[in-house]
């Protein structure tokens, strides 16, 4: 397990926050990069990636399986692959931190090679079920060791060749999609996946672009069919890596909440799949103008422009949660800044993300003296109408870089400075995110 010093902050009232700036890579994309470089036979480069821990648990993973992974002193990483089917025996256990996607896509991954390998993670990690990753590739034919409740430490035994599988997803998720999709990766024959509510599509879109043989097709019902051949080959690729638009909400909301503010975000990934932060910002009255649209490694991209708006509260489409499915402690935040009351449901997910969100997000707002009420699946927020909020409290962050960065952004809205416990675990997603935040503060 990882031992890190504690790195309390406070966040206090701030003036209009005015400039550019550029955030790092989408997580997501960036882990399926490696993933997927590390399946290719021959020299994979990746432009852009998220350096945060998450993802370098990835490639120090791909690395004890096998793959040659570097960073040149220009920022790029190259990937020398293995091939699918060519994965080596770890040496060692592999140490997740804090990582979810890492753990559930490689559990994927693993699943049908013939290794068996022991996923270890932090206390963040080690309480969140793996169970909904098991029970599809047990229907392969892999074997799992966990601990009671389904959880790390966890043994997979993989096994080759598994049984393809047709799944329909019991819930929205793309770890779990991705998981099967990674494990279908070396499995004869066509592994379907039938998807009712459609999650991120990243790793549909970065199969095809290595050469797998994919498709996805519309159900009488609206779910979405995904099916992949396996014993794929994988062709080595050249990614960029577009801005992780997670990464961007807290810019975007503190950009929205801080009187005056005028900020720029070049860069930020805008699949439709993702992008439903900005759709809800906007139905709250947010000012968020889409500059010069244009793809980027195979993914829609924009700069946004922000500029301090009155938000008012709505209540926010369930049906959009999937794709805004971190942002939710951001939105929360604004929330507490708009006008009128803003309600959530649907969100039952967010219980199981690195702490249960809908909990730590109420017990923290409540803190700062917001007016909140906690329900299943959701929160009820009453906003200041742009008034700041009491501020004051010290936030609990549970090793939840999201938790962490929204409440240091509602510090910049509060009479008293908010007190963060630990700003370590930001260096998960978003390494420099208080660099950027006095930048624009200058
Ligand atoms: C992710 C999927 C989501 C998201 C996580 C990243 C991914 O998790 O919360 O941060 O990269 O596939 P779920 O699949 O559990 O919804």
């Amino acid at each position: 397990m990882i031992e890190h010093p504690i790195s309390p902050r406070r966040f206090s009232t701030s003036s209009s926050l005015k400039g550019k700036i550029t955030i790092p890579g989408d997580k997501s994309i960036s882990h399926r990069s490696l993933m997927l470089s590390a399946l290719s036979v021959g020299e994979s480069r990746v432009t852009g990636l998220l350096e945060g821990h998450d993802v370098l648990a990835t490639a120090d993973a791909m690395r004890a399986m096998g793959a040659q992974i570097t960073r040149q002193d220009n920022g790029e990483w190259v990937i020398h692959g293995v091939g699918v089917g060519s994965l080596l025996q770890p040496q060692h256990a592999l140490e997740m931190g804090n990582s979810g996607t890492s753990t559930r896509l490689l559990m994927g991954l693993v699943a049908t090679h013939p290794i068996h390998v022991t996923f270890t993670g932090d206390a963040s990690l080690s309480s969140r079920p793996m169970g909904r990753v098991m029970d599809p590739l047990a229907q392969m034919g892999t074997e799992f060791s966990a601990s009671p409740g389904g959880r790390l430490p966890l043994m997979v035994r993989g096994i080759a060749p598994a049984v393809p599988l047709s799944y329909r997803l019991p819930m929205a998720s793309a770890q779990v999609k991705s998981a099967i999709l990674l494990a279908g990766l070396n499995t004869p024959g066509i592994t379907e996946i039938i998807e009712p509510i459609p999650t991120r599509d990243h790793s549909e879109r970065m199969l095809r672009g290595f050469g797998a043989d994919l498709t996805v097709d519309l159900d009488s019902d609206g779910s979405r069919i995904i099916r992949l051949r396996g014993e794929a080959e994988l062709q080595p690729q050249n990614i960029i890596v577009p801005g992780d638009p997670s990464s961007a909400a807290f810019f975007i909301v503190a950009a929205l909440i801080v009187p005056d503010s005028d900020v720029i975000i070049t860069n930020v990934g805008l699949n439709e799949t993702r992008a439903g932060i900005v759709t809800v910002l906007r139905q709250m009255g947010g000012h968020i103008e889409e500059l010069n649209p244009r793809e980027v490694g195979g993914e829609p991209v924009a700069d946004l422009h922000i500029k301090h708006s009155i938000l008012t509260g709505i209540d926010v489409d369930p049906a959009l949660a999937p794709s805004m499915i971190d942002e939710f402690p951001v939105l929360f935040i604004a929330a507490a800044m708009a006008q009128g009351t803003t309600n959530t449901t649907g969100l039952d997910e967010l219980r199981v993300k690195e702490s249960d969100r809908i909990a730590v997000m109420a017990t923290g707002l409540a803190a700062i003296g917001v007016t909140v009420r906690e329900s299943e699946d959701g929160l009820s927020i009453d906003g200041s109408g742009g008034e700041l909020l009491a501020g004051g409290g010290t936030i609990a962050g549970h090793l939840d870089h999201r938790i962490c960065m929204s409440f240091a952004i509602a510090g910049l809205v509060s009479r008293q400075a908010v007190t963060i416990d630990d700003m370590t675990p930001v260096g998960t997603s978003f390494p420099n995110f208080e660099i950027l935040l006095s930048g624009l503060q200058q």
